[in-house]
């Protein structure tokens, strides 16, 4: 058998992209291995977000180049492939910058796999990033999912939003959704297979269903999938503010399985900047939606990205950020500093750009006022009881410590047996840390 690394940068969307090219690889006589100087085929699946996911992808494979010169020397034929955001982005040119990559493949066309493979081992360098939308929706290939508990299901893909900062709408194409007969073959699957929770990706996922029909909407899909036997917990990320229904916040509470967790990204804590990042809701509409979530549900979470540093922001916009975080109580936030991308409107207004120096230390305080936040968030927790999936087990000075997630996305830790990995259980919080909360068995 020959083998295969993967190496996946980016989102959950990468990461179960590269689930099924790997689940396809298996179909043709390819092993997966962890050890990328073991395997025959290299694949980086890459992330385009920021400049800085892009070098990563630039510098790994260039390693990868090197071993492959050494290799040839020794006898040995590795293949290179180069797909995901930056593929789709970089086409063509990925070819003639790096001479040593075999293909390139675009985040669209993951399914025709066996036949560029079949090109490639004939020795021909293959390109191949159509325009055309696709959804990976084939379900005659295994998924070879890389958790054991948790699967992810992409249910639709793609982004018709063009915030002025972001490079997803050109990388995956326009929003399309995957019907809701595939989705629950594969959530049934994932299931049977021993699976506990399944998590629902797409880059917004409350617009599912657009151009399906009326009744098919993301509210319906979570009644639907509810109502598959078995004891497991439904998640979905990422959602945009304002697509947030009435309707969608009632199914969360109807369907028990679905668990009290909303990602939703404000980016900026400012009105103003936000219409000039082309988001459609104002500081006071964001509000209103985590209002209602916040009465809706007692234990819920609400997590959020945050962007440093965006074209033109001034002080006092970015200290808008901060006060939002504070003033909607962010559970958590993810943070970066603005990165220039490509074909994106806010890319040319250079003028309006921000110093690196001040991108940088407004990061920095961003990321402590998340880290407040964090701890805040953890300690409202404190001698409540929550619900866990067990996910690992790791001794420590001779006790079994065990790491489980609640379903409001908390990560517990707590003494118990290794038997416990797998299942759910109930645990008493006892402590909060920055990032963690510890609790006993109940
Ligand atoms: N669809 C999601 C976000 C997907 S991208 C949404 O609408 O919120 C994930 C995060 O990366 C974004 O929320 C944003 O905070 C960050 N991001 C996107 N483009 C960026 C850029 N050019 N520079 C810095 N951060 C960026
Ligand atoms: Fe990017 Fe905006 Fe689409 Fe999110 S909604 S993927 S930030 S364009
Ligand atoms: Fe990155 Fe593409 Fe995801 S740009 S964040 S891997 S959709």
């Amino acid at each position: 058998m020959k083998k295969v690394y993967v190496e996946t940068l980016g989102c959950q969307m990468n990461k179960s992209d590269s689930e099924r090219i790997i689940g396809i690889l298996s179909h043709f006589g390819y092993e997966e291995t962890q050890i990328p100087e073991d395997a025959d085929f290299l694949i980086i699946n890459t992330c385009s977000i920021r400049q800085l996911s892009a070098d990563k992808a630039y510098s790994r494979v260039g390693v990868w180049g090197k071993w492959k010169r050494q290799g040839k020397r020794k006898g040995k034929y590795i293949k290179i492939a180069f797909c995901g955001c930056v593929a789709q982005q970089d086409k063509e040119k990925l070819l003639k910058r790096f001479p040593f990559i075999d293909l390139v493949f675009g985040t669209n066309n993951i399914y025709e796999l066996p036949e560029l493979l079949k090109r490639i081992n004939k020795g021909e360098r293959v390109c191949a990033t159509p325009e055309k939308p696709y959804i990976a929706d084939e379900t005659q290939f295994e998924i070879k999912r890389a958790k054991s508990f948790n699967a992810w299901i992409p249910i639709m893909e793609g982004c018709d939003n063009f915030c002025t900062y972001c490079i997803v709408p050109f990388t995956r194409g326009r929003e399309r959704s995957r019907t809701p007969e595939k989705i629950i073959f594969e959530a049934k699957k994932a299931i049977k297979n021993g699976f506990k929770e399944i998590t629902l990706l797409g880059q917004n996922v409350d617009s599912y269903g657009k151009g399906l029909g009326d009744n098919i909407t993301l509210a319906n899909l979570l009644r639907e999938l509810n109502k598959i036997d078995g004891r497991f917990r439904i998640r979905f990320v990422t959602s945009y503010p304002t697509d947030i229904s009435d309707d969608l916040i009632q199914a969360v509470k109807e369907c028990d399985k679905v668990c009290e967790y909303f990602h939703i990204p404000m980016q900026s804590g400012n009105t103003a900047l936000l219409k000039d990042m082309n988001r459609r809701y104002t500081r006071e509409e964001y509000g209103d939606i985590v209002k209602k979530i916040r009465n809706t549900f007692e234990d819920v979470t609400i997590t959020s990205d945050f962007i440093a540093g965006f074209p033109g922001e001034t002080q006092e916009q970015f200290n808008d950020t901060l006060s939002a975080i504070d003033e909607f109580e962010l559970d958590y936030s993810n943070t970066a500093a603005y990165s220039p991308r490509e074909k994106t409107k806010a890319a040319r207004w250079v003028d309006k750009f921000i110093d690196e120096e001040t991108k940088m230390q407004r990061l920095a305080v961003l990321n402590e006022k998340n880290r407040e936040a964090c701890i805040k968030s953890n300690k409202k927790f404190v001698g409540k009881t929550l619900e866990v999936l067990v996910e690992s087990a790791e001794k420590r000075n001779g006790k079994t410590i065990l790491a489980s997630r609640a379903g409001n996305n908390k990560i517990v830790h707590f003494e118990g047996s290794e038997d416990l990995v797998g299942t759910f259980q109930n645990t008493k919080i006892t402590r909060a840390s920055t990032w963690h909360l510890f609790g006993e068995l109940v």
